[in-house]
């Protein structure tokens, strides 16, 4: 289990000091932050990262009770206990009702304390990864490719533009090609930060990561992939996660290019996102590729349902008919992209094709992808699936 973030809020200095050492007796409990300024708990819950609050005995509920109100769906990952010198039947029903986590009499037994902190536990299990069974704020939707090539990064791209202009909501494109990532390039971007400055700084809270990411003039927020293959050694899997859980937090829909590979950073990943869309063309090593990999995602009980396929360049004369490659992968091409001279151009330029030509048939077709996502389809499935791995 990781260590419990706790957060004590109390008037009086001296209860401070008696409230700080008796945390620290506690192992479990990590960095504990403290105010004597009720006000601060707004700020804490506003920025819902999970941890325990407590507020001291000289507040009572009469201090917290509009701010919880406003605030009750923070509570969720924001455990609030609240010491008091006098606890009574009408006390403890008010503080169940406004969605407090427990009402303690002040001073603290250690026993109940513990078991109290034992009940918020399950919010901070896990590896570390404390946002896995907080609430999903963000869609989190991987392009992956059966072969070099594909077409992946100017889906990614588009697709990410497309869902931006259509719900105006935060959106964050990752490039998590570490080691030859080329999205920036395509938009035209010369970042200033790439996700290795961000590694070496290794802070990735809200803020920090929010100043990370570049402004594309269409409103998507970028993190690069790092500009020396070599730098992309370092970002393990663990990293990823992380990043992936901090861009979830400050987004409505992350769109992440994967590079074509298996790799433990790409399956990990897939751990944790909620659609994939996997690119696809019409010769035989990206079709026997398609079809390996779907096979695997099903071995992996990955749900069928949260899974597109794209097949690019779908008008090419080569090697297969569509009716072959759906006969072979056992499924439909869900979408189907034709070949455009406008896809060069447009990357050549480094202005997307959705901005630079909205009214192409590409365009359209990428378009149509933003509601399959939206669609709402058994997100949570995906979430254990591919446990085996
Ligand atoms: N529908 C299309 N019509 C014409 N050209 C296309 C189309 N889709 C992709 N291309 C071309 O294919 C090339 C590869 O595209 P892209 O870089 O997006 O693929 P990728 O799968 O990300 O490749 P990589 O494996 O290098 O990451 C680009 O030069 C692009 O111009
Ligand atoms: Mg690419």
């Amino acid at each position: 289990m990781s260590k419990i973030p706790v957060v004590l809020i109390e008037k009086d200095e001296k209860k401070i000091n008696t409230l700080l050492n008796f945390l620290d007796s506690f192992p479990e409990i990590g960095k504990t932050r403290y105010s004597n300024d009720i006000l601060d708990l707004e700020t804490v819950l506003a920025k819902k990262d999970p941890a325990v609050a407590i507020i001291g005995p000289t507040y009572t509920i009469s201090d917290i009770e509009e701010i919880l109100k406003h605030y009750n769906s923070a509570l969720n990952k924001i455990r609030l206990i609240l010491l008091t010198s006098e606890i009574s039947e009408k006390l403890l029903k008010y503080a169940l009702r406004l969605n407090m986590h427990d009402v303690m009499e002040f001073p603290v037994q250690e026993k109940d304390f513990r078991d109290s902190l034992k009940r918020t536990s399950y919010l901070f299990d896990a590896k570390g990864t404390i946002f896995e069974n907080s609430d999903k704020q963000s869609k989190k939707i991987m392009f992956f490719s059966t072969k070099g090539g594909s077409g992946n990064t100017f889906l990614a791209i588009n697709f990410a533009i497309a869902i931006k202009q259509k719900t105006k909501s935060e959106v964050t494109l990752y490039d998590l090609n570490y080691q030859f990532g080329d999205v920036a390039l395509m938009m035209n971007i010369y970042p200033k930060n790439t996700i290795f400055d961000l590694v070496s700084i290794n802070k990735y809270d809200d803020e920090n990561l929010d100043v990370f990411l570049i402004r594309h003039s269409s409103g998507v927020k970028i993190l690069p992939a790092p500009i020396d293959p070599s730098q992309g050694d370092n970002i393990d899997v663990d990293i990823t996660n992380k990043v992936l859980h901090g861009l979830s937090r400050i987004n409505n829909y992350v769109v992440i290019d994967a590079p074509f590979s298996f790799s433990n950073t790409v399956i990990s990943t897939l751990r944790n996102i909620d659609y994939l869309f996997i690119t696809a063309t019409k010769d035989v090593p990206s079709v026997k590729n398609l079809k390996i990999c779907l096979q695997l995602l099903e071995r992996l009980s990955y749900p069928r349902e949260n899974i597109s396929v794209i097949l690019n360049r779908s008008d090419s004369k080569v090697d297969f008919e569509i009716d072959e490659i759906e006969k072979t992968i056992k499924r439909k091409i869900d979408f189907k992209i034709s070949s455009d001279r406008i896809v060069p151009i447009s990357i050549n330029k480094g202005i997307p094709a959705v901005i630079s030509a909205p009214r192409s048939i590409v365009t359209k077709n990428i378009i149509k992808m933003i509601d399959i996502v939206n669609a709402e389809p058994e997100i949570s499935k995906i979430r254990g699936a591919l446990n085996n791995i």
